[in-house]
């Protein structure tokens, strides 16, 4: 999708899975209810360790397991949580079924192969790239659309994001 000059961009070399997940979690505490993920990347890219972020930022306490055989996990944080996996999803229409306009209003949704339902996808969300460029080491490039999330991913630490109170150990 085409940027505009009020969305914005960011990247992070990210060199351990604990690194990834804290951008994920600082994230987390801060987008409102309503706010849906995009994840993208290659099988054992990170996005299901990214998603673990988003869960910790948003208070979830429970584990979060990959969704990929049952295709959505809701957890309880300060609003819901919807972890999905749309990699064995046939096409928009699946998801449509499963209630999806029902989840954002509902919370923060996370989409594992987002790119596979483009079409579905809301203007306004955080796309998350994840690329592999070695055994521990990923790059992270995050777009926010429309402004509101654009100012959050914009306040990011350039840096490992600091660990704060829902990312902490
Ligand atoms: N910097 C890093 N960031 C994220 N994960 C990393 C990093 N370095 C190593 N890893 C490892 O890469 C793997 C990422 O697995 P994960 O399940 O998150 O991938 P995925 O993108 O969700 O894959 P799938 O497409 O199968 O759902 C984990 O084993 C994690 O420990
Ligand atoms: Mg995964």
């Amino acid at each position: 999708m085409r940027m505009t000059s009020r969305d914005s961009t960011r990247t992070f070399d990210s060199g351990s899975p604990e690194a990834t997940e804290r951008v994920g979690a600082w994230l987390g505490e801060r987008v409102p209810a309503g706010t849906l993920f995009e994840l993208r990347g290659n099988l054992g890219a990170g996005k299901t360790v990214f998603a673990k972020g988003i869960a910790r930022g948003l208070g979830v306490r429970e584990v979060v397991r990959s969704p990929t055989f049952s295709i959505c996990h809701i957890h309880e944080g300060r609003c819901r949580f919807f972890h999905l996996d749309a990699y064995r999803l046939g096409g928009p229409a699946e998801l449509l079924l499963q209630g999806w306009d029902d989840m954002r209003a509902q919370g923060v949704v996370a989409v594992e192969w987002g790119d596979r339902i483009a079409a579905l996808l809301p203007a306004e969300r955080i796309a998350v790239d994840i690329e592999h460029c070695g055994s521990q080491s990923r790059r992270l490039t995050l777009r926010a659309y429309g402004a509101r999330l654009a100012k959050i991913l914009a306040a990011l630490p350039a840096e490992d994001p600091p660990k704060s109170a829902g990312a902490g150990a």
